[in-house]
């Protein structure tokens, strides 16, 4: 207030003069305020936006862009994406960049891979660029938007996996279904041929036993003697081996239709590691020591899906440290009671799980594999959505070289008083 007068005194503005630096003052004030305004708006929205001259280079961004190279949005402006980004992935964005320069045509909704260096990982980005054009309709540069949909990507990937084992499973309990009748007439074959070889030996040898002066042994009919039996014998075994394998797709698959209980959790046990074990077969052998256990209310369907995880994980574990040598590891399962609850344990000899990963472990979309192998649920959905809704508890402890024990706690009765 007092700076305007004494100016207004020295140069002897007019008076109109003053009210038109007043006015540039005002404009200058209204257009700070609707920057600020706009930048407090575009730093708030939670996605991407930022635009880009037409050789690409940064002339702005809002916070999220900058925080997710590393840096802020004054340091961003001049650079492009080459100075961030793996070089690949930066000249995939520059030619997309260009082509729509040159042609004009937007780039809608196209789904990009980006790194993001706060998380240090890849992350799915479903971005929009459109053209920026000057007064005078020349193309200049671009402006974009991006979306992090990395989440719902790896969600709708789960649900349809799950989508996808509920239907495997439940056309596997109708095979199974299916093949246990002729795997039972089977059984009953063998052993009514096993017994009748068995009484068509003896008759001969009884016969022979009854000659006066009895003949040279045929030397084919000695051969059968010898090798009859222990075929049938083997075609018992595979038999019933078939069997316990059936009989395990069955108890399984069985638990399919999301119902509470009284479940023989060591049988459950049993079947998972019989129909898991293509999973681990190949680089670890499985024990157990079920102890005397009561049965256990419970989702028996969500218990196995639990029981698979940590076997896959367990078994997974093992691979990566034995991959590559001729080493062999082992996955222990062990249950007992201990009071109102039923403790499991599964036992791995596993590379162990890094102290600085530990506190992670059951967060939602955790994982150390590959993009594309693991979507890092399995431990999330086990704890967070089946065991604590069973008032139980799932827990590990790892030492590193040595392997991992997770452990679950169930109470005996814990769902029904739900
Ligand atoms: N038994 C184990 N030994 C060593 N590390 C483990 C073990 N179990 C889990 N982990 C670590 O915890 C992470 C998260 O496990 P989780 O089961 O939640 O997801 P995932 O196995 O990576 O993927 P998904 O189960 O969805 O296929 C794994 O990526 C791994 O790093
Ligand atoms: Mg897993």
């Amino acid at each position: 207030m007092n700076s305007l007068p004494q100016r207004n005194e020295l140069t002897d503005e007019p008076q109109e003069g003053q009210t038109a630096s007043g006015e540039r003052q005002n404009l200058a004030d209204a257009l700070a305020h609707e920057r600020n305004v706009l930048r407090t708006m575009i730093d708030l929205i939670p996605a991407f936006i930022y635009a880009k001259d037409a050789n690409s280079r940064f002339t702005a961004c809002n916070e999220l862009v900058a925080r997710r190279m590393g840096t802020s949005p004054e340091q961003l402006v001049g650079k492009t994406d080459f100075d961030f980004f793996p070089p690949e992935m930066a000249q995939k964005f520059f030619d997309d960049e260009q082509a729509l320069i040159k042609s004009g045509v937007p780039l809608i909704n196209h789904e990009e891979i980006a790194f993001d260096k706060t998380r240090g990982m890849n992350r799915v980005i479903l971005t929009s660029k459109v053209p920026l054009r000057d007064e005078h309709g020349n193309l200049t540069g671009i402006v974009g938007t991006g979306y992090d949909i990395t989440d719902r990507k790896v969600a709708e990937e789960r649900m349809a996996s799950m989508e996808r084992h509920e239907s495997i499973g439940r056309l596997a309990a109708g095979v199974a279904h299916e093949i246990n009748t002729p795997i039972q007439y089977l059984k009953d074959s063998v052993s009514f041929v096993q017994e009748g070889v068995q009484e068509l030996l003896d008759y001969i040898d009884a016969l022979h036993a009854a000659m006066p002066q009895p003949k040279e042994p045929d030397e084919n009919v000695e051969e059968l003697r010898k090798e009859m039996p222990p075929a049938l014998k083997l075609m018992a075994d595979g038999l019933s081996r078939i069997a316990e394998i059936v009989r395990s797709m069955k108890d399984f698959s069985r638990a399919d239709q999301n119902e509470v209980g009284q479940v023989d959790l060591n049988r459950s046990i049993h079947s998972t590691l019989v129909v898991a074990r293509s999973q681990y077969s190949a680089v670890a052998d499985a024990e157990t020591e079920l102890g005397e256990i009561p049965p256990v209310t419970c989702n028996g369907s969500q218990i196995n899906q639990v029981m698979l995880s940590l076997i896959g994980n367990a078994a997974e574990a093992i691979r990566d440290k034995v991959n590559g040598t001729s080493e062999r590891g082992k996955i222990m399962v062990r249950t007992r009671a201990d009071g109102e609850h039923v403790v499991i344990e599964i036992e791995d000899t596993g590379g162990g799980i890094p102290e600085e990963i530990r506190e992670r472990v059951f967060d939602q979309f955790f994982t150390t594999k590959q993009v594309g192998s693991g979507t890092g649920q399995g431990l999330s959905v086990a704890r967070r959505v089946i065991i604590n809704a069973h008032n139980g508890s799932l827990d590990f402890t790892s030492e590193m070289g040595k392997g991992t024990t997770f452990i679950v706690r169930l109470p005996v009765n814990g769902f029904a008083m739900e």
